[in-house]
């Protein structure tokens, strides 16, 4: 075969069916779960002013640094080249926050998203330049049963989607900004005349982000790093009770967790509660999801001090669980009934009886084209239809259908205006697809992405 012309860009790839199941499937848990505890869905636009990532997340960080895809236009004179692609949704959601003034509203405010980020990664496996994420926040009110509240939303998702057992929550506390300058500060002292032993890329963060020393994957640093001070020697007394209080409500609330001393993670606006979920056989690497607590974000955006709380979790990695631990993702794309035909006569009755069907809420194929009733039957098999209506000239004269039920094998000779009711005997009034019918009678289920 010839290689295509075109091909996705690095690091990106395209959703086809198989993978819409689970992420259809995450989706629908996320919104459940989401009501349940009354958060409300929010779509920060996907490009933003690169100035709120660049105070919300940090200039320092990866993520900032390296990983920004800024958006151009050919108009000059605009805006354009101040505009980055979202690398996540916080930063967002806090601007959306203060922008439309929610602070009036009953607080905390909940919100969740899904959707595209765009970060240029190095791309490996699971680690993309667009990724999907599903992100919850809470904003506008500070209590330790929040945070074990939204660890707990988190949990049940992960377990709706039957991929909990595989994970393991790591916590840490990494106090407020003073605690964690006084211990920049140490390990600075501790590193004086021994930066020489650390990787070039640990010494550049000794002098920019010393915090981010203590996940580095580096095997020198982390030998280094045992005898150097520890974060939890500097975290004041209110930190230190904080972090008591939300590991005492995760027992009250029987979430299993690790308490991890070095778990801070890679965004600059967090201070206390940190936590990720972790795969429990690859530990730190392609975390399924992580969070934690940014009381001073809403002011580097501008806002008044507010609180705010939150997490995100990477829907790849977690399609790439589910599959491993050999869950099946309902398919909702199953063709209930194949229609074949032969002559422009059949063909014209066929069209309106497809249109009827698909009215009903029965998911109808037909073969339109002109190829021989052997290979639409061919087809129907492809499509793994559960009945195939076939209707040729004799048929047509006579007024008649033939129905056949494919995985029985067996087939009759029905009258044609029998055959829309019959079809919805045989499928059953509950496997017909009303979706949209049933949410204009009344609250139900809206299928929106
Ligand atoms: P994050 O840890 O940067 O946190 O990302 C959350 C999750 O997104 C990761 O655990 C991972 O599953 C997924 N993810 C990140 N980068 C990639 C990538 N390149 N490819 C595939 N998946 C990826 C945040 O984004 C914070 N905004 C979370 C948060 C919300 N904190 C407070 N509120």
């Amino acid at each position: 075969m010839s290689q295509p012309q075109f091909r996705t860009p690095k690091g990106t790839h395209d959703v086809l069916p198989e993978d819409q199941q689970y992420m259809t499937y995450i989706k629908k848990a996320v919104r459940h779960r989401a009501r349940q505890a009354g958060f409300k869905r929010v779509d920060p636009p996907i490009y933003e002013n690169r100035a709120i990532f660049e105070r919300g997340i940090g200039a320092h960080t990866d993520i900032v640094e390296k990983e920004l895809f800024l958006v151009s236009s050919k108009q000059s004179g605009d805006d354009a080249a101040e505009l980055a692609l979202r690398p996540e949704f916080t930063a967002g959601i806090c601007r959306a926050y203060i922008e439309h003034g929610m602070q009036l509203l009953p607080q905390p405010v909940n919100f969740y998203a899904i959707g595209p980020c765009f970060r240029h990664d190095r791309p490996q496996k699971g680690r993309y330049r667009q990724f999907h994420q599903f992100d919850f926040e809470v904003i506008g009110l500070k209590d330790a049963s929040l945070d074990a509240q939204l660890i707990q939303v988190l949990t049940k998702i992960l377990s709706d989607l039957r991929i909990l057992d595989r994970l393991t929550l790591q916590i840490n506390n990494i106090g407020n900004s003073d605690n964690r300058k006084m211990f920049a500060q140490a390990v600075k002292d501790y590193f004086i005349g021994k930066e020489r032993h650390l990787p070039e890329i640990d010494r550049n963060r000794l002098q920019t982000n010393p915090l981010r020393l203590l996940d580095s994957k580096e095997e020198d640093t982390q030998i280094l790093l045992k005898n150097a001070p520890r974060l939890e020697q500097f975290l004041d007394a209110e930190s230190k009770d904080y972090h008591a209080t939300v590991l005492d409500y995760l027992e009250t609330l029987g979430i299993k967790y690790v308490e991890n001393p070095g778990l801070v993670r890679g965004l600059d606006y967090y201070n206390q509660t940190v936590f990720e979920f972790w795969d429990q056989s690859t530990g730190a690497q392609n975390a399924v999801g992580g969070g934690g607590r940014y009381d001073s974000l809403m002011e580097l955006l501008g806002g008044k001090p507010t609180p705010g709380l939150g997490y995100a979790c990477g829907i790849e990695r977690i399609i790439w669980h589910m599959k491993e631990a050999g869950v099946q993702a309902p398919n909702k794309d199953n063709v209930d009934v194949f229609v074949a035909q032969l002559g422009p006569e059949a063909k014209k009755s066929c069209l309106k009886l497809i249109t009827d069907l698909r009215e009903l809420g029965v998911h109808t194929v037909g073969a339109l084209g002109e190829a021989s009733l052997k290979s639409q039957m061919r087809l129907a098999d492809k499509f793994q239809a559960k009945y195939t209506l076939l209707l040729g000239k004799m048929e047509v004269k006579e007024g008649t259908i033939i129905l056949r039920d494919m995985k029985a094998g067996k087939q009759k000779q029905i009258a044609f205006k029998q055959v829309v009711p019959m079809i919805k005997k045989l499928l059953g009034e509950r496997n017909l697809d009303t979706y949209t019918l049933k949410d204009q009678l009344g609250p139900g289920e809206v299928d929106d992405d």
